[in-house]
């Protein structure tokens, strides 16, 4: 068995050598056991940036042990935040009571390990009247630009002024409630509306948001600090800024991405999982998918489990924003889609490059085609976006041992469970991008039963 070596995320964060980690993984056993989920990276790391617009200390719990956590409480703490561990397992205490500006190097130092930094920019405009930001990281799934941030904070009453550096924005007359429709419902772009408008002077009308569950429960911690925010029908949100708010107590919401991809990994090597934590609420779009692709799952009171239910069947899945079929689980369900009898399709419609890892697939013995355009169907429920693409999956397809390396974070995860899945001896190289968003990821593998060494 394995050397649960260096699991801690932090040590990933920056040194190269370590995000470089390879496993050696023998495949053909079904993963079966239990793991547990904890809140969600897509909500923890907003909510730790939420705790600088608090006048009084936060805490927040369920927090997972991933390198993305890592990166925002380092940078929360360049900027004067005290961030202390709480006593139960995954809880920080947020002190935003010294805050200062940081130093741009000591900003530069993250860039490149994540996307969270941009959602500083509010907080601290209110906090100190200016934020600098460094280049973002975050999955190359595609270009990723950060244009709706920037036109928000705009129409705030921000000043952006793009160096060689990085991104300097200043509000010399304060920030004032705005009038703002996104172009696309961005999860990131509302929360930087939300996270700015909370102190605004005056009311902000967010059109076309982001209603994710994640985005609800920032919605929910920002109300817990003072915050008045009414989420209207037709995806609008109106905030009325408030001149104070207060740090908040709470429990994150569970990791709905972390549940599915569980849940695919139990449909592609045919095994029987119980994810702990997981909620039915959150998960509808996924569960369905799930059962049409022939899993068998059981919602029960403190999670749910996850097994197949007879032979895979193909199935036609659209990503989507909330409550649609959400991206980041396209991934590990291609994996189980190739064990399916007959074709599936795939139309990624948020991101222009989420298809990729799909490469790495086909070296293993599945049959994915990529569409670099997209497909035309004339009955697709969400009308095509000019950047998507289209996997065709033909399956069943034996997978056999290959040598692959991680694009991404969910490609990645995809890469261990069709390894996993596989016959024979894969070498899976730069697993560390997989913890960014999956705590404990190797022991929850051994637990599993999963027969793998890390070799570097
Ligand atoms: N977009 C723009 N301009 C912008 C912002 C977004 O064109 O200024 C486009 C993006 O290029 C993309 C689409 O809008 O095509 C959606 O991007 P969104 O802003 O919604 O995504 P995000 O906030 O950058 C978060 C999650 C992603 C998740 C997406 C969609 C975090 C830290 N990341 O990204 O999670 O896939 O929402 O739900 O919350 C992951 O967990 O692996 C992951 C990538």
């Amino acid at each position: 068995m394995k050397s649960l070596l260096s699991e801690t995320p932090n040590a990933q964060a920056g040194e190269k050598g370590m995000t470089g980690e390879t496993l050696a993984i023998r495949g053909g056993r079904p993963l079966t056991g239990r793991v547990e989920v904890k809140g969600a990276k897509n909500l923890v790391t907003k909510a730790m940036v939420a705790a600088l617009l608090g006048e009084t200390a936060s805490t927040l719990r369920d927090v997972p042990d991933i390198s993305d956590v890592q990166v925002v409480r380092s940078l929360l703490e360049v900027h004067g935040v005290t961030v202390v561990d709480g006593e139960e397992e995954g809880t920080f205490h947020l002190d935003p009571s010294g805050a200062v500006a940081a130093h741009f190097e000591e900003i530069d130092a993250h860039a490149g390990a994540s996307r969270i930094p941009i959602l500083f920019c509010g907080p601290l405009l209110h906090l100190l009247g200016e934020a600098l930001i460094p280049d973002l990281g975050g999955c190359r799934i595609g270009d990723r630009p950060i244009n709706f941030h920037m036109d928000a904070l705009r129409a705030f009453g921000a000043v952006v002024d793009k160096s060689y550096e990085g991104i300097r924005i200043t509000a010399p007359g304060g920030l004032h409630g705005a009038n703002i429709d996104l172009p696309y419902p961005s999860v990131g772009a509302t929360e930087q509306v939300l996270l700015t408008a909370v102190k605004a002077r005056g009311t902000t009308e967010l059109r076309n948001a982001a209603i994710e569950p994640e985005i609800m429960d920032l919605i929910a911690v920002l109300q817990k600090m003072g915050a008045i925010i009414s989420y209207e029908p037709n995806r609008v949100i109106l905030i009325e800024g408030v001149d104070t708010l207060q740090g908040y107590d709470h429990r994150a919401i569970f990791d709905r991405n972390e549940a599915a991809s569980w849940a695919c990994a139990a449909l592609a090597t045919d095994g029987d999982i119980f994810v702990g934590g997981a909620r039915q609420q959150e998960m509808l779009t996924f569960l369905n998918v799930f059962r049409k692709a022939g899993g068998w799952f059981d919602v029960r009171e403190d999670g749910i489990q996850f097994r197949r239910g007879g032979a895979l069947k193909p199935v036609v899945v659209e990503t989507d924003v909330h409550p649609g079929f959400m991206t980041d689980w396209q991934q590990p369900l291609i994996v189980a889609l190739t064990q399916a009898e007959g074709r599936s399709t795939v139309h990624e419609t948020v991101y222009e490059n989420r298809l990729g890892f799909t490469q790495a697939l086909n070296q293993m013995g599945a049959d994915i085609v990529v569409h670099p355009q997209g497909i035309d169907a004339p009955d697709r429920r969400v009308p095509r976006r000019a950047l998507e693409q289209a996997a065709v999956i033909t399956g069943p397809t034996p997978l056999h041992a290959a040598d692959v390396e991680v694009p991404d974070l969910r490609g990645g995860y995809s890469y261990v469970i069709a390894a996993l899945a596989a016959e024979g001896e894969s070498t899976v190289r730069n697993v560390g991008i997989i913890r960014r968003g999956y705590e404990k990821f190797f022991a929850k593998l051994d637990a599993l039963g999963a027969d793998f060494d890390v070799v570097d």
